[in-house]
Order: C-alpha cells, then structure tokens, then sequence
C-alpha cells in the first residue's frame, strides 16, 4: 500500500457521515485541479472519456458539457459517491450519454467501445495493484488516446508531489503508454501533479 496509508481513509472510500464530509470537501476544493486536468486532455465533442474514481460527479458534469456529441463512463466504488455523482449528472444520464458504476477500478469489465480520453483525480495511490489496473485501461482505450492521472497530495509538499509523479510516470511507462510527460501546477496548499500518456 505504501502512499496509501498517506490519504485520508474516507476520501479513499467516503461512507456515512464523515463520507459526506469528505464528498464536500472535494466538491469544495477540487474544480481547479479538475478543470486543470481536464484542459490537459483536449477533450473534443465527440470523445469517449473514462473517469475512475469520480467521487461527487463534478469532473463528470464538466466533461459531459464539453462532449455534446460524445459519451462519458465513470466508476467508483463508494456508494455514497455512486448517488451523489449521479444526482449530479442525472440530466446526461436520462439523455444517455453518462454512464456512472458502482464498482472496484480492479474489476473494470471490458466495454463495448474504445475510449479516447481517461483520467483519474487523487485516486490512484489508493489502488491495489496500479500498474495491472493501468494495464488493463490501455486495453480499453482507443490508439492515440491519451490518459490523465493527477495528484494533489495531503499534508505534504511540492518536492513530495513531484516524487508522486514520477512515480506515477513509471506506472504508465510500464502499462505500456508513451510519450509519457508530467506537467505540475502549483497550487495551494501544495502543487498538483498530473502524469500523462498515449496509447
Ligand atoms: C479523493 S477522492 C477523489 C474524487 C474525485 N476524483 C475528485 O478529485 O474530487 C477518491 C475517489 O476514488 C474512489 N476510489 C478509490 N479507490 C477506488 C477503487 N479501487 N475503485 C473505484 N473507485 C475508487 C473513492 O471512492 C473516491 O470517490
């Protein structure tokens, strides 16, 4: 587990009460490291785009705006998050073009369409088994499609998110990715991190 141990348990699976807390406070503080990654990923109208760990819906409602033509799937394994993030986005979910799951990123079903786009947003240091997980992701996106996974970690400090990054970095290089760069945002309390890479 390593990092794990680092985060907050709730924000890695936010349940009752304090679950309810920690879904505010990323609603609170996350958009501008959402609207940051998601301006990393040029993200067309008509692009598929994979979210893991969508926590309150809130990168989802902005992807779901930008993609009037395209189609948007996320999975979280938190009950809580499942219908906050859903009565978030319940217009595009009665339009049919976001999918939201209940589920564990380790069980991610093949889908029956190739993604363009996939991020992650403070999620993967709590996975089990990253490199397997970002494995099988590959497997699902389309040539070309590209792969955002950002970090703004805890109660540490900038040098700390950097080492996060490369760490991150290692990850995608050994799922299979390319071109794999990392861009860093300072930001407050602490920079965010965001490793990104090309199938
Ligand atoms: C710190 S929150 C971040 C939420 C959102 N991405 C944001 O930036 O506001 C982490 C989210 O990842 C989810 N998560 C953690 N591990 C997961 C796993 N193995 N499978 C699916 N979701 C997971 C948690 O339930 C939680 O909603």
């Amino acid at each position: 587990m390593g990092i794990f141990k680092k985060f907050e348990r709730q924000f890695g699976k936010p349940q009752g009460l304090l679950g309810r807390i920690a879904g505010k406070l990323m609603e609170l503080k996350g958009t501008e490291k959402i609207e940051w990654t998601i301006s990393l990923l040029d993200i067309q109208k008509d692009d598929k785009v994979l979210e893991i760990g969508y926590g309150p819906g809130v990168a989802i409602e902005l992807l779901s705006k930008l993609t009037p033509n395209g189609y948007i799937v996320g999975i979280d394994h938190s009950d809580l998050m499942f219908k906050q993030a859903q009565k978030r986005n319940l217009a595009a979910i009665k339009e049919g073009r976001v999918d939201l799951r209940l589920g564990d990123v380790a069980n991610l079903p093949l889908f029956d369409i190739a993604f363009d786009k996939v991020l992650s947003i403070n999620t993967i240091f709590f996975w089990e088994n990253p490199v397997e997980i970002l494995k099988h992701i590959h497997r699902i996106m389309k040539p070309g499609g590209v792969i955002a996974l950002t970090i703004q970690p805890f109660n540490e400090t900038d040098e700390k998110a950097k080492e996060y990054g490369h760490q991150m970095m290692n990850y995608l290089e050994n799922a299979g990715f390319t071109n794999v760069r990392m861009e860093i945002k300072s930001m407050k309390p602490v920079a965010s991190v965001c490793v990104l890479g090309m199938k």
